[in-house]
């Protein structure tokens, strides 16, 4: 356990006359945590919903200053590497815990660009059963699980080299599931890898190019892309990436802890928001009614409505991506699409909502999502694949944290326990049917 200033004095709990000592667990950066595994012993658990004050694992990945508005990845701080780094050097960083030296970028990328590194046909033909209607998010979750039955790596890797491999092939694979995906949501011919452009070249190449012509995407984009996938590639323990290794701690396999971890985040509060924030700035511009009237809606404790794109569990100051993103979007939306209004109306939104003292009391900021999905409607994706491409991300982060969790000698199953409000032992009737009639 880390104590890098060494060891303090443990807390005490005091509770019916006993006194319990609870280790100081001390971390690098953040949150000082107390060990309560003593409690349990006296028969007490904690109550924490929605674990925010729950320090489940210890992990060296990425740190998030919520105070600050900052964001980590093994110490960089994302700004930096989100506009200087390819993306696959940072997942090569979240994976490894250091940026690739040149040798060690080109074998990497080599492995994951790797052309003979393809799909199985079987999972060619998965893509063929799937509907038109069916939502991205399912094929991809699907589409990763049936990796587990065509990867040479096999379902269950048990070794820091077998999780690598698995990574590897799962990070190769994620910009053609990508590709399919929006094929089939529009119909349309798959698309086939070209493994001599960049990951985020070759991503739009698949999502855009009319199969067999030469199509390339243009430079801006493609770096726009890329500096999204970086800073959507990691988030400490975000609800997905905990799903990931709550699987991860039963020793289920690789891949169905990513399609698990997949499917949380199309959560709509979670990576689904940023298919939410499209569908609310689209309600607003054609409601035609002052943006006064869906503050307060946020804002009306009755009503569901919520202002999608805004308040983190963590960030309690701008989320530090939504910073990198919201410049992409006024540079990329400007040459792409200056017609689409809701840019404006975010960004009024935005203004609106800073200077309301609900959300200033409550400390609610822009995240993550609340500027993504513009960029990628500029793009030319619907909005249907904006999760997706959060997904295409977060896949680094994903292997990242397998690697971790299941390297770690301190693993043990997630098994939370529960206040149980139901009712005490009762005898079941003896003529039941009779009393129900
Ligand atoms: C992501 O965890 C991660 O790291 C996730 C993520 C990642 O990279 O993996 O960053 C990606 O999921 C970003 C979040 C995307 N979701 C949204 O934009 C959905 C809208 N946001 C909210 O639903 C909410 O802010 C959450 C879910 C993000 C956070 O919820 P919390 O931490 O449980 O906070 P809460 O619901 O307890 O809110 C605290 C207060 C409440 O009011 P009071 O009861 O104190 O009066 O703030 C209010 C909430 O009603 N509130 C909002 C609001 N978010 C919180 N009110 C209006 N609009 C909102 N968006």
């Amino acid at each position: 356990m880390p104590n890098p200033e060494g060891a303090t004095a443990p807390a005490t709990l005091t509770y019916e006359g006993t006194t319990l000592e609870l280790p100081v667990v001390r971390p690098t950066l953040g949150r000082t945590a107390l060990d309560i595994s003593a409690i349990g012993l006296k028969g007490l658990s904690v109550l924490d919903p929605g674990y925010a004050d729950t320090a489940a694992y210890q992990s060296a990945i990425t740190f998030v200053d919520g105070e600050e508005g900052r964001l980590y990845y093994r110490g960089y701080p994302v700004e930096q590497l989100a506009t200087s780094t390819s993306f696959l050097d940072v997942a090569y960083l979240l994976i490894n815990g250091e940026l690739p030296t040149a040798q060690a970028a080109d074998e990497f990328t080599g492995r994951v660009r790797d052309p003979k590194m393809v799909l199985h046909v079987g999972i060619e033909r998965l893509f063929d059963a799937f509907p038109q209607s069916m939502h991205p998010m399912a094929m991809l979750a699907i589409a990763t699980e049936a990796l587990s039955a065509y990867a040479d790596d096999g379902a269950k890797p048990d070794s820091p080299a077998g999780v690598q491999q698995a990574g590897v092939r799962l990070l190769s694979a994620m910009p053609i599931f990508t590709g399919y995906a929006l094929s089939t949501v529009r119909g349309l011919p798959r698309g086939k890898s070209n493994r001599s452009l960049d990951y985020a070249e070759d991503l739009l190449q698949l999502c855009f190019a009319i199969p067999g012509s030469d199509h390339l995407p243009d430079n801006v984009t493609a770096r726009a892309l890329n500096t999204l996938l970086v800073l959507h590639a990691d988030h400490e323990l975000n609800c997905s990436t905990a799903t990931l290794r709550m699987v991860a701690s039963s020793g289920a396999g690789f891949y169905a802890g990513v399609s698990a971890a997949i499917n949380a985040l199309w959560g709509p509060l979670h990576g689904g928001a940023n298919q939410e924030v499209i569908k609310m700035l689209q309600e607003i511009k054609e409601s035609g009614r002052p943006l006064s009237y869906f503050i307060d809606k946020a804002k009306d404790k009755n009503d569901p409505f919520r202002l999608m794109g805004f308040g983190h569990r963590v960030y309690k100051t701008t989320d530090a991506r939504a910073k990198v993103i919201r410049n992409i979007a006024l540079d990329l939306v400007e040459k792409l699409a200056p017609q689409d209004p809701l840019l404006d109306i975010a960004l009024d939104l935005e203004e609106v909502a800073l200077a309301d003292e609900y959300f200033i009391s409550r400390r609610l900021y822009p995240n993550v999502d609340f500027y993504s999905g513009v960029i990628y409607r500029a793009i030319g994706f619907p909005d249907e694949m904006f999760t997706p491409l959060f997904v295409a991300g977060r896949t680094a982060g994903w292997v990242a944290h397998w690697l971790e969790m299941t390297s770690s000698s301190a693993k043990r199953i997630g098994r939370p326990t529960q206040i149980y409000t139901g009712p005490t032992e009762r005898p079941v009737p003896k003529n039941r049917h009779e009393a129900a009639s």
